[in-house]
């Protein structure tokens, strides 16, 4: 049996290297990417701090994100690319950092408690196939370490799963 640890370190890099490392075990073996992006969901949700929602979109049309697995309230399913925090992402093929979404005019509120937001592009090669969406309650929540952090988990997930 898996079990999730919250890394007790006192820096946010040692935080992530040794969540990675988690991530790596918990993913070993398995290349399904449903199943993967559950299990990398609950990862982040049941260790990060301070968040009301982890989870993934995945570009299921050119120009749509539908909702994958994730942990946290019921959220929007289908979110066209170029839209909200999520579909900025994945048109401008770069990790937003969203320090106050009530700042970000086009911010698709699915809880109204979130308050800042990070969205981490997933990169198959050069193609950009869906995101990780992570929602905070408070401002300020997510920085450069956790952008880092969530990109190489993100890089992980990938190297670990098949095409969807
Ligand atoms: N806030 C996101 C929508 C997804 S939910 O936060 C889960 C956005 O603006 O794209």
């Amino acid at each position: 049996m898996f079990q999730a640890r919250v890394p007790e370190t006192e820096d946010k890099p040692s935080f992530y290297r040794e969540l990675a490392q988690q991530l790596e075990g918990l993913l070993h073996g398995e290349t399904d990417a449903i199943a993967n992006a559950a299990n990398t969901a609950a990862l982040l949700f049941t260790t990060l701090p301070d968040l009301n929602w982890a989870g993934f979109y995945f570009l299921r049309k050119p120009d749509e994100l539908v909702l994958g697995p994730f942990q946290g309230k019921p959220a929007c399913v289908r979110i066209a690319v170029g839209r909200g925090v999520c579909g900025a992402a994945v048109n401008e093929r770069r990790t937003m950092l969203v320090e106050d979404v009530h700042a970000f005019a086009d911010h698709i509120a699915c809880d109204a408690a979130s308050r800042s937001e990070l969205v981490v592009p997933l990169f198959r090669g050069e193609e950009v196939i869906g995101v990780i969406d992570l929602d905070a309650p408070i401002p300020s929540r997510f920085d450069a370490d956790d952008q880092r952090g969530i990109e190489a988990i993100a890089a992980l997930y990938m190297k670990a799963s098949d095409p969807l």
